[in-house]
């Protein structure tokens, strides 16, 4: 498939097929996007909670009562269902874990790379928490570019997806503990397979044209 097809292909789901589960191997996949997204100086600054079965999709469901109950059928009929989250602090010793992780997986020849690497990650931090002061903010405009990549390539995997910011997020975070781990809940993304009668599958996608985002120089 080329990637216009995929493009035009996919837009987000009203209406999932319950029916309908994403194979483990196709799972695993979906996993790799979630971790293997980039982010700025390598911070990965989020947590996702996953759910499959209906006591998990339960819980999420808790995020859409009330003034969000429209995005409820998207959470039960969903085959899974992603929060994503983000880090609340970006600490020294989270810092370090990085750091150490980066070490683990062979990034470093010398120490002397090591040291520069955790200067100029704290340097980054500092510049944001205390100079520019959006560090929270940063650190989630890291995990959107996550969920913009996710559904992207769950979309090249041929899995239908529905992206909800239509969700109660104080009650994910009550809900998951989440502030008390050090994250607090950003967005939903449903995943599954669309069903025939869902309306929105019918309707063309509407995009400002080329002329009007793009100045070519
Ligand atoms: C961050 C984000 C949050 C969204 N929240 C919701 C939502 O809560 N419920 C919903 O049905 N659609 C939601 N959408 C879907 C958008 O309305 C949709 O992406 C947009 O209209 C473009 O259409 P398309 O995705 O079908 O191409 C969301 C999309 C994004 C990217």
């Amino acid at each position: 498939m080329i990637l216009s097809e995929i493009l035009n292909n996919r837009y987000s789901v009203k209406e999932f097929d319950a029916t309908k589960k994403i194979s483990e191997t196709d799972f695993e996949q979906v996993k790799d996007l979630l971790r293997l997204s980039p982010s700025s100086i390598n911070l990965q600054p989020w947590h996702f909670l996953i759910a499959d079965t209906t006591e998990g999709k339960q819980r999420i469901a808790k995020g859409t009562e009330g003034f969000f109950h429209f995005n409820t059928p998207k959470v039960y009929d969903a085959s899974h269902v992603i929060v994503f989250a983000a880090r609340t602090n970006a600490d020294e010793a989270y810092l370090t874990s990085i750091l150490e992780q980066e070490d683990e997986d062979g990034r470093f020849a010398a120490q002397e790379f090591k040291d520069q690497v955790q200067g100029g990650r704290k340097l980054f931090v500092d510049l944001h928490k205390y100079d520019l002061k959006d560090l929270q903010h940063w650190m989630e405009k890291q995990v959107y570019l996550n969920m913009g990549s996710f559904l992207l390539g769950v979309a090249a995997l041929g899995i239908d997806a529905c992206p909800m910011e239509g969700v109660d997020l104080k009650a994910l975070d009550i809900e998951f503990g989440l502030r008390e781990k050090g994250y607090t809940a950003l967005a939903v993304v449903s995943l599954g397979y669309r069903k025939d009668t869902d309306f929105n599958a019918k309707l063309p996608k509407s995009r400002f044209p080329e002329e009007t985002i793009i100045t070519k120089l």
